[in-house]
């Protein structure tokens, strides 16, 4: 298995940058193959913090190809200022190591207006998003009206595009009350940017068999966790994407065979942001230590993600999804300390016992966890590199989550720290 798919097995925010970074010395290409800038991921080189949304993990490393695939909806006004902030970091980003999809669906500022506007508190149906108009976005592009990056080398034709956009959009904006979207402000909107995109337009799917055929490594890295896919997820609080693994191929143009190891990025508990059902959330001063020690606000918004016990019932779910081949398990360490630490092993739900999570959303707000407790350990695994580094108590721990998920721990990680990582298989040699 040349090739490795990095996906989150919960809400997100598992750690997937820093897995995908530390990853990236054995890859030459990292792909991003879904989502857009409502990813936030955090890497930490040498104590210096990198934080990135839309850009592959990959960008980082001297030497390595990015790629932001087909499946990507791209705002081309975030990826200007992400370009321009990771370069005062020391980070260069040009058409040498960064290619963007020309088939992937853009997401403009009239995207953000609607997700906003749906979010707002008397809409009715808040889902928590980002704001970054992801939804809208996706769903013009299934609409089959979206403008796509090869559209900004065409201006040609971009008048005929918008024509078709707003011909939905502004009797949607009617009905909300707002000001209806003029042709000219949209069109300037993007040829104001394409300046910026169209030097690094490519034709994906014909870069990536290259590589394959010349036995490149390829990194697939995912964005958002299993819990938020929209088929998959705690729908209709997910995202608008599907998030699982086998959008990998779809989303960057590769055939299945060649996506290789499924590495499920999993955190040692859980966290979620935004709305929606949680049934290991601790809503007490366990969640608030966890939320504290392990540094739970988000990259994107800066919200306070919401912290519960490890839940087995969910990770096992997305180990059968996604057809994981082994976890990379994080932040361990934020669990030292503690005297007793519980995992959710079942739920039950009106009276009988069950071992999934139901596809029902009253069904997702009712099941009632069932826990098994652990001794913790008083003992630290911060910034650990070896397994004999470890305690006893916590590599029990690790055992039997392997055992509760049906799959193993193939990495694990003990700080944000790029070098804090244990390997204990590697997924590409697999
Ligand atoms: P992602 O969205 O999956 O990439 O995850 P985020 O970057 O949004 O959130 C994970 C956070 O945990 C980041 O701030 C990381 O620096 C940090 N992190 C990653 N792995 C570890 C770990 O093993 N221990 C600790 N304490 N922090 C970690
Ligand atoms: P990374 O890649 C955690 C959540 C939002 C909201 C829902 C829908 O950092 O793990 P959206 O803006 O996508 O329409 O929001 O999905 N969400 C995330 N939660 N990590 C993320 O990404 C997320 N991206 C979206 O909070 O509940
Ligand atoms: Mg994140």
């Amino acid at each position: 298995m040349a090739n490795v798919v990095v996906i989150g097995s919960q809400w997100g925010d598992e750690g997937k940058g820093k897995i995908v970074d530390w990853l990236s010395e054995r890859a030459d290409v990292v792909v991003r193959f879904q989502g857009g800038h409502n990813a936030g991921h955090t890497l930490v080189v040498d104590g210096v913090s990198y934080k990135l949304s839309l850009l592959p993990s990959g960008v980082v490393r001297q030497g390595k190809l990015s790629v932001i695939g087909n499946g990507v909806v791209f705002d081309p006004h975030a990826f200007v200022a992400e370009r321009k902030r990771l370069s005062e970091q020391g980070v260069s980003i040009e058409p040498g190591n960064l290619r963007i999809a020309d088939n992937a669906a853009l997401i403009l500022s009239l995207h953000r207006e609607l997700d906003a506007t749906r979010e707002s508190s008397n809409s009715g149906t808040k889902i928590g998003t980002t704001g970054r108009g992801i939804g809208p976005a996706y769903e013009d592009k299934v609409g089959r009206r979206a403008i796509r990056v090869m559209d900004l080398a065409h201006p040609e034709g971009l008048p005929e595009r918008i024509e078709r956009l707003l011909a939905h959009h502004n009797p949607l904006r009617r009905g909300l009350g707002q000001d209806e979207i003029d042709a000219a402000a949209i069109l300037d909107e993007l040829t104001s940017v394409a300046g910026e995109i169209v030097p690094f337009m490519d034709r994906v799917w014909r870069l990536l068999d290259e590589r394959r055929k010349a036995g490149d490594r390829i990194l697939f890295e995912g964005a958002q966790g299993t819990l938020l896919d929209i088929d998959h997820g705690t729908y209709p609080f997910v995202t608008s994407s599907n998030t699982v693994a086998g959008q990998a191929a779809a989303g960057s143009g590769l055939g299945p065979g060649s996506l290789g190891f499924v590495l499920g990025i999993t955190k040692a508990y859980t966290t979620r942001v935004g709305e929606g059902p949680f049934p290991s959330e601790q809503d007490n001063e366990i969640g608030q230590f966890l939320g504290e020690k392990g540094r739970e606000f988000g990259t994107v918004t800066g919200r306070k993600r919401r912290c519960g016990w490890f839940d087995a019932v969910l990770v096992r779910q997305a180990v059968a999804i996604n057809g994981i081949h082994g976890l990379a398990l994080t932040k361990l360490d934020v669990l030292d300390g503690l005297e007793e630490i519980k995992v959710v092993t079942g739920y039950r739900l009106d009276g009988t016992t069950i071992d999934y999570l139901p596809a029902s959303l009253s069904e997702q707000q009712r099941v009632e966890p069932i826990y098994e407790s652990f001794e913790g350990w008083q003992a630290t695994t911060a910034g650990a590199r070896r397994w004999s580094d470890l305690p006893a108590q916590a590599i029990k721990y690790v055992r039997h989550i392997e055992e509760l998920v049906e799959a193993p721990v193939t990495l694990l990680s003990t700080s944000p720290e790029r070098e804090d990582t244990i390997l204990v298989r590697d997924p590409f040699q697999d």
